[in-house]
């Protein structure tokens, strides 16, 4: 199979730990830059790319690199490429520009344009019909990336964000991003054999995606990816790929992996997403304060995501923090915590001191992951 350029999207701050995801997939020319990692690799390296990254948000394939010196240039280039490889008529597309020190563009939005003009005119000169565009979910997503005179064209494999992994029975309010808490499981270095709780768990986020991590399980395995309906794709690869992905996935752990929340409706739906990840029989969720919760072994890996709002005065946010330092003092010796904080004026309250502070990002919150070892 030929070689292919792919680029792994990923938060500010998860690069390392999305270069290493993909050195352990076996992928090749493994290429840290700014929000993301380039790799090398066949069909299959990008299929797998897709099942298996945890930390990444979407994983694109180059389709053309150039360069341009302006709208009529860039219409151009993209004509020229043979279109019928990779969409037909009856397929949607849409295409999305971000440009950079590109001042030859009105705005990124005509870049993306021309690019969808260039597309469609050559199929109506061809096939006398064309593509329509699709914003909500195109079979060819487009990514155009301008920066001075270099174009790079890509077409998205995942098409929605990798984060919609298809366990969330419902969208929940101020949940952690699956793929943010998947990276800063894997920043910890957790050993993914020992017994890891959440004491203010929400939904579930840390102690699902540690189940999958621990169980060997592949993210992607419930739900479907845009690279399905294209002309390319190899339904038998992708099924072979599946395949040896379910048969990796650990039935057992034989350690605990818990979390508890004071809000009975979080935990419902963490109870329901773990379900639906198919690692519900692998943890356990309690509706409890932290300060009174007694998880089911004692921890030796405490990860958690205590509310952090810019607004402190109403005490609620203290009163958290205050609760987790009680939690991890009294119930967790000798283990090791890792907590995201988004507001550094309230990790004070915890009264323990870190031993390692990571930058890190939670949409478009800075944050510190802070790490404590208890005594
Ligand atoms: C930022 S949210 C955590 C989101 C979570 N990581 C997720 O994946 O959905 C903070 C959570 O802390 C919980 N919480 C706050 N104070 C608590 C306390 N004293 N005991 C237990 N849970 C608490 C809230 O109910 C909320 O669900």
């Amino acid at each position: 199979m030929s070689d292919r350029t792919y680029f792994a999207a990923c938060g500010r701050g998860l690069e390392p730990v999305l270069a290493t995801e993909l050195d352990a997939l076996g992928v090749r020319s493994v290429v840290e830059r700014r929000g993301g990692v380039a790799f090398r690799g066949d069909k299959a390296a990008g299929y797998r790319a897709c099942l298996w990254l945890r930390s990444a948000i979407r994983v694109q394939e180059e389709l053309l690199s150039t360069r341009v010196r302006g709208e009529d240039d860039l219409y151009n280039a993209v004509f020229e490429l043979d279109w019928d490889r990779l969409l037909r008529p009856e397929h949607t597309l849409a295409a999305y520009a971000s440009t950079r020190d590109a001042p030859a563009y009105r705005h990124s939005g005509h870049a993306a344009i021309q690019v969808k003009d260039a597309i469609t005119d050559q199929q109506r000169q061809r096939h006398g019909e064309r593509s329509s565009v699709d914003r909500e979910a195109p079979d060819l997503p487009l990514k155009v990336v301008i920066q001075r005179d270099r174009l790079l064209l890509y077409r998205d494999l995942a098409g929605t964000s990798l984060h919609k992994r298809g366990y969330r029975p419902v969208q929940v309010k101020s949940p952690l991003n699956e793929v943010t808490a998947a990276g800063l499981l894997i920043r910890s270095e957790w050993d993914r054999a020992s017994p890891l709780v959440d004491p203010m768990c929400g939904s579930g986020t840390f102690v699902i995606e540690a189940a999958l991590l621990a169980s060997d399980t592949a993210p992607g395995l419930q739900r479907t990816f845009a690279f399905e309906r294209w002309v390319d794709f190899d339904a038998d690869l992708w099924a072979s790929l599946r395949e040896e992905a379910k048969a990796r996935a650990k039935a057992r752990l034989g350690f605990a992996l818990a979390g508890a929340d004071r809000h009975a409706g979080a935990v419902g739906i963490a109870k329901q997403s773990a379900q639906q990840a198919g690692v519900g029989h692998l943890v356990q969720f309690d509706t409890s304060e932290a300060r009174d919760w007694q998880p089911p072994a004692p921890p030796a890996f405490v990860v958690c995501n205590p509310p952090y709002g810019e607004r402190l005065d109403d005490g609620e946010v203290e009163e958290a923090w205050r609760a987790l330092g009680d939690f991890l003092k009294s119930r967790c010796s000798g283990a090791e915590a890792w907590v995201l904080s988004g507001n550094k004026a309230v990790t004070r309250f915890l009264r323990m001191r870190t031993s390692q502070r990571v930058p890190a990002m939670n949409g478009p919150i800075e944050c510190r992951w802070l790490r404590y070892e208890i005594r």
